[in-house]
């Protein structure tokens, strides 16, 4: 969906507004329209089916957050919250002001594909009493050998992805989110990340991440007749009340798995490309396999070199991750790069802010990072520095909020 101007100059124009709070903004005096590119003008619909920010186009800017709730709230207080939470997000992803307390950050631009997406973590259910409704897919990860996780910035009662081709409108939607929250809940962590800007490329590309890779190719392809089961939760119920990946209250839900991933890149960078590409099995120019053609070839994964020597080595990276080699298993990765400086040793704290996306992370991340674990060629070159495991229950329609078919 295209609109035409800035919500500012759509509404009506902006003057302080008393009642706000000091700073925050109200629509009440007309002032000239903002002229939007199609960029900002950009909307991805809020309500629907699934939420959207799983099946959506890789925006530029992400912020991903975890809230926990306050001591004392419960089951009330988060309803109250996520019908707050699903009127402000639904507000901006139309290029609205937030209700109530709106900063002006985006005041200029548009939606700019804004998404927001809500998800449930393992002791929340605990903190509202649901522990019967909680799905076993939300059960601890495993540990992996080359887990260095920091639990301060790993799971979460509660979790938002916000995504958006603009930083400011990113920034403004985390900010109006945690705002929303008021002392129902606190943020535990979060995490910013970036891609390449849509428009920087004469044709959509497969996104590149900060060690240089194509990284996104072996993705399910939505228009494959498999996607939606591999991504979301079936529908339809099992005659027991349960779907094959949870409660009922999750059809059309989706499972989130988010690592932090943080590269070596000290070392990484020391590879020549040759190397580089063996690691991974792709050329690093353009994706394709190394067995050759373009970047949507299938690998030929029993072709050997004139060395007699398998061309995409047995511990390569896209190997050892493909859904063939790991019962089927298939997760859409949907991963923003991150960058926060340089760490206290001295190398870049840089990497993916992985997010993988699956109707059941059993089948999915789970066997797939369990064969990675026992060491693919990519292992010595990163290091899972946090995780997070959340339901993401289906979208809401008009009128309902966001998590209202387990809360109500
Ligand atoms: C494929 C990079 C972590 C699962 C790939 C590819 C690259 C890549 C460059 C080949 C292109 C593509 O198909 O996207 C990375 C980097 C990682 C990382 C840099 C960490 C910083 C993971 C993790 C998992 C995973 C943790 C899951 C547990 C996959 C899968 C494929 C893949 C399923 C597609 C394989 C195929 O079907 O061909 N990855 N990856 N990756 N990766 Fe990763």
């Amino acid at each position: 969906r295209l609109l035409g101007t800035a919500w500012a100059a759509g509404a009506g124009g902006l003057v302080v507004c008393a009642a706000g709070g000091a700073g925050a903004y109200a629509a009440t005096r007309p002032a000239a329209p903002t002229p939007l590119t199609r960029l900002g003008a950009e909307a991805v619909p809020f309500h629907g089916t699934h939420q959207a920010g799983i099946a959506t186009p890789l925006q530029a800017a992400g912020h991903l957050a975890a809230f926990d709730l306050a001591p004392g709230a419960g089951r009330a207080q988060a309803v109250a919250l996520l019908r707050r939470w699903t009127a402000c997000a639904a507000a901006l992803t139309e290029g609205r002001p937030a209700p109530d307390h709106d900063t002006g950050v985006a005041l200029d631009a548009g939606p700019c594909s804004l998404t927001v997406t809500f998800g449930f973590g393992h002791s929340f259910f605990d903190r509202t009493g649901l522990v019967k409704q909680r799905p076993v897919q939300l059960d601890p990860l495993p540990a992996f050998s080359s887990d260095h996780l920091d639990p301060a910035r790993s799971n979460g009662d509660l979790w938002i992805q916000v995504g958006a081709d603009d930083a400011l409108v990113a920034f403004h939607a985390l900010r109006a989110l945690q705002k929303a929250a008021g002392a129902t809940a606190r943020v535990r962590w979060q995490m910013s990340g970036f891609n390449r800007s849509p428009g920087a490329t004469a044709h959509p590309m497969t996104m590149r991440n900060l060690m240089g890779q194509i990284d996104g190719t072996g993705n399910p392809q939505q228009s494959a007749p498999r996607f939606d089961e591999q991504v979301f939760v079936p529908a339809k119920p099992a005659s027991d009340g349960t779907t094959p990946a949870g409660p009922a209250w999750m059809a059309n839900g989706s499972y989130a798995v988010v690592r932090r991933i943080r590269m070596l890149l000290d070392d990484w960078e020391k590879l020549s490309v040759d190397a580089q590409e063996k690691v991974i099995g792709r050329r690093k120019s353009d994706g394709a396999p190394l067995t050759g053609g373009t970047e949507r070839t299938a690998m030929n994964l029993t072709k050997t070199g004139p060395d007699g020597k398998l061309v995409i080595p047995a511990d390569a990276h896209a190997r050892i991750a493909q859904p063939s080699a790991n019962g089927g298993a298939a997760m859409l990765r949907r991963a923003f790069s991150y960058q926060d400086g340089i760490g206290a040793d001295g190398t870049p704290d840089a990497g993916l802010l992985f997010v993988a996306w699956q109707a059941d992370p059993l089948t999915g991340f789970v066997p797939v990072q369990r064969k990675l674990d026992r060491g693919d060629a990519l292992s010595a070159f990163i290091r899972h520095e946090a995780s997070g495991l959340f339901a993401v229950p289906g979208g809401a329609a008009e009128g309902e909020y966001v998590g209202q078919r387990l809360l109500e």
